[in-house]
């Protein structure tokens, strides 16, 4: 089920002629506010939202630029995620119960659409999703800790990397003796979990072909499998494991497994070079003026402890 988050702020008035990413009409820039709030929106084609005129932010940013980006809904900065991926994006939960959006991927997707004066707009579906929403140009950007494996570069353009994580293989604490090495989980009656679409499944089966590979839409059911001990294993990004570690300390990093395009980057409609360019510049801005550290460090804050239901998102809850 695809679920849309709508940047609160001052919305813009417009045609609702669509053609793809970079084949859109005029965009015009809107001011947008850092928080995300839930919409319920309709499919990508012919919406429209109607606001009052949005007012310019001030300088320092590109909006000039943006001005001049065509974008699947112009004004908008459309981007897909797959919020079961702590820190990078995950649901917070609120004082009040409520969950949010949340995330360094979450905060640098507000900062570069900020930068380009454009209004945020975040589409969430499954890892694959993210994937098949850049393929049919529905969405401008996937941001989903994506790596810029050469695989997909038939489906969408890659950004600079901005974050450099780790592959690993997890289990819990209680298997960590048997299932300490790659070899050891190389066995048909051992399960092995990654994530569908992912890079992960690419390591299972290089690394542990003779397993019994078990492929799972997000990665909080692997974690809910792997603790509820309905998978042996499972190959998890190491910054990840280490954050759904803080909330569930019975799982267990037993392997760092080497993979060749390490880092992240942002997934670009393929065909709009404007964009890719404009979403380079904030990417480097990010990194030099110090947000993309700041995002990290909230990030990582925000998914320990109590603010954070690991393993809950919105309509889930941890089957044990
Ligand atoms: N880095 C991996 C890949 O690109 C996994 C990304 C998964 N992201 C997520 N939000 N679940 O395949």
């Amino acid at each position: 089920m695809k679920k849309k988050f709508l940047a609160l702020g001052l919305a813009v008035t417009m045609a609702a002629s669509l053609a793809g990413c970079g084949g859109g009409g005029q965009s015009e820039t809107s001011a947008a506010t850092t928080a995300a709030t839930e919409s319920t929106k309709a499919e990508d084609t012919g919406s429209e939202s109607k606001a009052d005129e949005g007012s310019q932010e001030e300088s320092e940013n590109n909006s000039e630029a943006g001005a001049d980006l065509q974008t699947v809904t112009p004004g908008k900065l459309t981007i897909a995620t797959s919020p079961d991926f702590a820190p990078y994006e995950f649901y917070a939960i609120g004082e009040d119960g409520t969950p949010t959006l949340a995330g360094f991927d979450m905060a640098l997707a507000q900062y570069i659409a900020d930068d380009l004066g454009l209004e945020l707009e975040i589409v969430t579906v499954d890892f694959d999703g993210v994937l098949s929403e850049l393929q049919t140009k529905s969405v401008d950007l996937g941001m989903a800790g994506l790596s810029p494996d050469p695989k997909r570069e038939s489906i969408m353009a890659f950004s600079d990397l901005y974050y450099i994580g780790g592959q690993s293989l997890v289990t819990v604490k209680a298997n960590a003796e048997t299932y300490n090495t790659l070899e050891s989980i190389n066995k048909p009656e051992v399960s092995v979990g990654a994530q569908i679409g992912s890079i992960q499944m690419d390591l299972a089966t290089a690394n542990s072909p003779d397993a019994d590979i078990v492929p799972l839409p997000k990665v909080t059911d692997i974690i809910a499998e792997l603790l509820a001990g309905k998978l042996d294993a499972a190959y998890i990004e190491t910054d990840v494991a280490k954050s759904y570690q803080k909330n569930y300390p019975e799982l267990e990093i037993v392997v760092e497994v080497p993979y060749e395009q390490e880092g992240s980057s942002i997934g670009v409609c393929k065909g709009n070079d404007a964009l890719l360019a404009a979403v380079n510049g904030s990417i480097a801005k990010a990194l030099e003026d110090g947000s993309m550290e700041r995002f990290i460090a909230e990030a990582n804050e925000l998914a320990s402890g109590e603010k954070y239901e690991g393993l809950l998102d919105e309509n889930e809850q941890i089957q044990q």
